[in-house]
């Protein structure tokens, strides 16, 4: 399978890239130079420079993003990578013929269920009375709450992937990623707990989005198997094919 990664220089490019060499031939495109062999230097906002880039692919993974999600992001910064890059990277997508795929979202897009119980005692880390079997989650198919103007431009990211899913079939998975970190690591706030995806998870999961049969358009949330979960990581899964190995339980200080 041919696949081509945007964004394929940064923290997941970087490692999803890696994994999906062994098996597929893949190449990327990325704003910065980078050394990887494949890789193109190019603007996702040229649509012009981009397009021929797409020729004879299988499948995309779109990662390239402006990934700062604070409040005070403005729309500068925004609207180029998240808005424009992405529709044209869905375009040129289409327009090459493309089958598969793969946008990363953000469980931001979600993020403002985080406010409501039991999911704000969850991510503030404050387990009592409570129990992970039974909690209730946040699935794919419950309105889209953005926490900001990051998270909406992931919902648009989405929502073009049903168009295109919906009147051109193309098959789209949409990935609503937790935390990846570059150390792999899960990190002093609580909120880690829920939605760490360890790299090694990280890497099958990808290959699973590029690869699974009988994809129509799927929703699915991106993390490892995280005992305090919020979101139902367990039907992407389903859907994927896909086993994850890590938790993030397994690696939480005792003392
Ligand atoms: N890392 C996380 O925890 C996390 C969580 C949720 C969602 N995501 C999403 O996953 C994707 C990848 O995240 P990441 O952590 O690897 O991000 P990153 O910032 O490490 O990497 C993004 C890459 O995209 C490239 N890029 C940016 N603008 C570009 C443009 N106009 N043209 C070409 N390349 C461009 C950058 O040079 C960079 O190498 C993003 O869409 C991000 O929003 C990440």
């Amino acid at each position: 399978m041919k696949i081509l990664i945007t964004g394929i220089g940064g923290t997941i490019g970087s490692v999803i890239a890696d994994a999906l060499s062994n098996q597929h031939e893949v190449t990327g495109i990325d704003i910065r130079p980078l050394e990887r062999d494949g890789t193109v230097v190019a603007d996702l906002t040229d649509i012009d420079a981009i397009s021929p880039l797409f020729q004879g692919v299988d499948a995309v993974i779109h990662l390239a993003a402006e990934r700062r999600h604070t409040p005070d992001i403005g729309w500068d910064l925004l609207l180029p990578t998240n808005v424009i890059a992405t529709a044209n990277v869905y375009d040129a997508a289409h327009a090459a013929g493309v089958r598969r795929f793969v946008f990363a979202s953000s469980m931001h897009v979600v993020g403002n269920y985080e406010n409501d119980e039991p999911w704000a005692s969850i991510a503030a880390g404050r387990y009592e009375g409570l129990d992970p079997a039974t909690v209730p989650l946040v699935t794919a198919d419950m309105p889209v709450r953005p926490d900001g103007r990051y998270a909406a431009t992931k919902a648009l990211g989405e929502s073009l992937g049903r168009y295109y899913a919906d009147c051109e079939g193309m098959e789209v998975v949409c990935v609503r990623l937790g935390t990846i970190a570059d150390s792999d690591a899960i990190g002093d706030d609580p909120r880690g707990y829920v939605a760490w995806f360890s790299h090694a998870d990280l890497a099958g999961f990808f290959s699973a989005c590029a690869e699974a049969p009988g994809i129509k358009y799927e929703i699915v949330y991106g993390a490892s198997a995280n005992t305090w979960k919020i979101y139902d990581t367990a039907s992407g899964w389903k859907a994927l094919g896909f086993t994850p190995s890590d938790n993030a339980e397994d690696h939480r200080s005792k003392s």
